[in-house]
């Protein structure tokens, strides 16, 4: 079985982060998301996989490699354009070759990770085709995972059958016909290739894999599904991202490798990385300090991750996710906040006292 991770797309809903980033990179816990579906297949014990990019492919080659670091071999796919999830498997055709794959969206994070739904999709293609048994009448060519969600109107979502099988996908309905989204991790035998041949761009001009699936049921072949029970979050918007990170966190050790001075304070499950300074200050976990991150005369509060080489210096901060390289000088309270790359946050004693911003395009400042 190979993989294929879907990284390239454009990722609006996290502007202006990823005008200049990808969004597949933006660290959860101090991981880039990422690498959490890499580590996923890694674990499933594939380790032929091919990275769709776009136009932020030479970041997220940059920051991947070959993949050695997992044990995996990685494949590089461009795509010249988002044209769509099925038009991913159309350009990896090559790297694919007849080989069963999953498909995991570079965006998604979720908590038990694939190793069992891996093993049940090959054990049932096994058991269908063994001739002693009676059952199934044919192996199942696709496996999609499901999920309860409060929003189906965000997500492809399925309809069950009276004998509870998927009998229609459809993308981002207006009107849901249940509330079993999809999540974004399929497997798929080689028939696949012929439905995302075979399918036409939807009206926003893409190719999409629930209709490459749909294809498949209505060509008679089973696509077998499992409804998830652990937590999944498509993490493209702010909300989800700080909740993907809260859930991580939540699953973290207490581990301080880097410097914590006498006045400070680390409560809970703290983890204070290579070479980060904790001056004077409290860090009440779960939370993440970044390589060289210094946290001076500082708060940092449950359920934060600050990257690498940060400065926070007299400021309170919780429930937030901070990139590398920014400082924040004298801040009272910053909380449900994703701050980007080399940003400063700080008060000046300057006159007339005033709000002064330089904001990139689509920012969002929400002042108290
Ligand atoms: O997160 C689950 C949802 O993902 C599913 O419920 C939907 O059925 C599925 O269509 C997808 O919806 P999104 O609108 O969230 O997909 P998005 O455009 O965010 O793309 C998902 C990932 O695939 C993301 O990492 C970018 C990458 N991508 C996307 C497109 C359209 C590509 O690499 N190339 C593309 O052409």
């Amino acid at each position: 079985m190979k993989g294929l991770i879907l990284s390239g797309g454009a990722g609006t809903r996290l502007r202006p982060i990823t005008h200049t980033s990808a969004k597949q990179l933006v660290p959860v816990a101090n991981k880039p998301i990422l690498f959490y579906g890499i580590e996923d297949m890694v674990e499933a014990g594939i380790t032929e996989i091919g990275i769709i990019t776009g136009e932020t492919g030479a970041e997220i080659r940059a920051a991947v490699g070959d993949g050695s670091r997992w044990g995996a071999e990685v494949t590089y796919i461009p795509q010249e354009q988002p044209l769509g999830l099925a038009h991913c498997v159309l350009i990896a055709r090559e790297f694919l070759g007849d080989d069963d794959f999953v498909m995991y969206l570079g965006d998604n994070l979720l908590r038990q990770g694939i190793t069992e739904f891996v093993e049940r999709f090959e054990s049932d293609r096994r058991a269908s085709f063994s001739p002693t048994l009676v059952g199934p009448a044919s192996a199942p060519s696709a496996q999609i995972l499901l999920a309860r969600v409060p929003d189906p109107q965000r997500f492809g979502v399925a309809e069950l059958g009276p004998d509870g099988e998927v009998v229609r996908l459809v993308e981002k309905p207006v009107e849901p016909p249940s509330d079993l989204a999809l999540v974004g991790v399929y497997l798929f035998d080689p028939s696949i290739h012929e439905a995302v041949a075979a399918i036409a761009p939807s009206p926003r001009g893409e190719l999409e894999i629930t209709d490459a699936i749909q294809w498949l049921i209505d060509h008679g072949h089973r696509v077998r599904h499992e409804v998830l029970e652990g937590w999944w979050k498509d993490t493209g918007k702010l909300q989800p991202l700080l909740e993907g990170n809260r859930l991580i966190l939540e699953t973290l050790d207490l581990d301080l490798r880097g410097r914590v001075d006498d006045r400070s304070l680390i409560d809970g499950r703290v983890v204070i990385e290579e070479g980060a300074e904790i001056v004077n200050s409290t860090v009440r976990g779960p939370a993440i300090i970044g390589e060289r991150t210094r946290v001076v005369d500082s708060y940092i509060g449950p359920f934060t991750s600050v990257y690498f080489d940060c400065e926070i210096v007299g400021s309170e901060i919780e429930h937030s996710v901070v990139l590398e390289q920014s400082r924040i000088v004298g801040i009272a309270r910053i909380a449900d906040s994703l701050i980007g790359k080399q940003v400063e946050v700080r008060r000046s004693e300057t006159r007339p006292r005033a709000t002064r911003l330089m904001v990139g395009d689509h920012s969002v400042v929400d002042l108290a």
